[in-house]
């Protein structure tokens, strides 16, 4: 069986994805992204210092393992090369040795930012580039990095590029053990997600055979990441949104501006029916909560149990945009806890409606919750369940 381990978001985005695969990479040889581009905003806190990738994979910081940039991902060559200039002059190993870039991923060119910027501000996207790359990509009318590096001489980037569904099957099939690092999220994805207002790649775990050019068997156990409640960056319905003094609150506390563009998150209250559909569509073993700590000293927190629409109340999620935008949610309230939770380091410890808080989600999910994450450094990581971990 292989021995792998998929990260991905469970909500809209920055979930604190790049948080726990940075933790997680420790103990793993190599880390794999599948999906979007440059859209994506992985941020890694370690002693006090801040990394933000954007393109290369959260496993960068740890010495000796390997970072693959599958054939999924769009890739625009003047901000990986940026990317890796910039580790570098903060002493990050960055060579051919340690990243792998896939011949086949698609370029995003100047044509596909300036085609972003005009014709997609309904959406809010990063304006990146990233529909178009993918539209010309679907199109048959793209460019892929070998022939775009050959086509433009770049000699600093062809060093980095290789066929990876080869080298990522070589290492599964020696037993390394691998993470597949999802970016953007599952209400994100461009067929299961609240469609407009979505991204332009697969981001669920189906996106990492293709994305990749692995077999479904190579994937032993898909943890979703979800904040303890939910941010969305860009337009589209959210249904728990906050417009209130609370939601300021989570916002501020929470950092809630954007990795990419700097744009303030909408914030608003956990919704298990969406998580349960990420469950779903995703087949997740476990959740990772990140981002606990921040609704310390709230007093009454709320998670979102139903919608109501026209009438009638709704149980199970739907992407159908017009439920999604006129539904009303139906919520159970719990009890908050006052204790600052940042240097928490065992479960055991929190305050009973912390603990309280992390049963009710997975009696809703019904799956277990294996990470509590309760601040942005690697350390404020707790395990509870270690069966899902390498
Ligand atoms: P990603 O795109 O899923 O990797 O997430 P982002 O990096 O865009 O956004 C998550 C933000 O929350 C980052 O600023 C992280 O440093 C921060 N973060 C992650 N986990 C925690 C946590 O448990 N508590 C707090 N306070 N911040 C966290
Ligand atoms: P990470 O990996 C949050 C959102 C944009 C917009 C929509 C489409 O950091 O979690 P795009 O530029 O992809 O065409 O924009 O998707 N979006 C993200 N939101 N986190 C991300 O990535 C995102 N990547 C794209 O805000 O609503
Ligand atoms: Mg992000």
């Amino acid at each position: 069986m292989a021995n792998s381990i998929a990260i991905i978001g469970a909500q809209f985005g920055d979930e604190g994805k790049g948080k726990i695969i940075d933790f997680l990479a420790e103990n793993a040889d190599v880390v794999a992204r599948f999906n979007g581009g440059n859209n994506a905003g992985h941020t890694i806190n370690v002693n006090g210092k801040t990394v933000i990738l954007h393109l290369i994979p959260s496993g960068i910081l740890h010495k000796g393992k390997i970072n693959i940039i599958g054939n999924g991902v769009v890739v625009d060559p003047a901000v990986l090369m940026e990317e890796i200039e910039e580790l570098k002059g903060k002493g990050i190993k960055v060579t051919p040795d340690n990243l792998i870039v896939s011949e086949n991923a698609h370029a995003i060119l100047e044509k596909h930012i300036r085609e972003d910027k005009e014709k997609n501000m309904h959406i809010g996207t990063t304006s990146r580039g990233i529909g178009p790359a993918y539209t010309d990509k679907v199109a048959r009318a793209g460019l892929k990095l070998i022939d775009y590096a050959n086509q433009s001489n770049n000699s600093k980037l062809k060093p980095f590029l290789k066929n990876t569904a080869l080298l990522i099957n070589n290492l599964i099939d020696k037993g390394k053990k691998v993470l597949f690092e999802g970016a953007q999220g599952t209400l994100l994805d461009i067929d299961h997600g609240t469609y407009p207002y979505v991204t332009s790649s697969n981001t669920i775990a189906g996106g990492i055979c293709t994305g990749l050019g692995i077999s479904p068997k190579k994937i032993k156990t898909i943890l979703g990441v979800a904040k303890a409640y939910t941010t969305r960056v860009g337009n589209g319905a959210m249904p728990t949104e906050l417009k209130d003094d609370t939601g300021k609150i989570i916002q501020q506390k929470g950092k809630e501006f954007g990795a990419t563009t700097g744009r303030a998150r909408r914030v608003g209250w956990f919704d298990a029916l969406m998580c349960k559909y990420a469950v779903m569509v995703n087949g997740l073993d476990a959740l990772v909560i990140t981002k606990l700590d921040i609704l310390s000293e709230i007093e009454n927190i709320k998670i979102c149990v139903g919608y109501k629409h026209n009438g009638k109340i709704i149980r199970e999620f739907s992407n159908n945009i017009e439920i999604l935008q006129k539904c009303e949610p139906i919520y159970e309230e719990l009890p908050g806890w006052k204790e600052n939770l940042n240097d928490a380091n065992d479960f055991n410890l929190f305050p009973q409606n912390a603990k309280n808080y992390i049963k009710r989600i997975e009696e809703l999910l019904n799956i277990p919750v294996c990470i509590v994450s309760v601040g942005a450094e690697r350390s404020q990581t707790i395990i509870l369940r270690k069966e899902f971990l390498f």
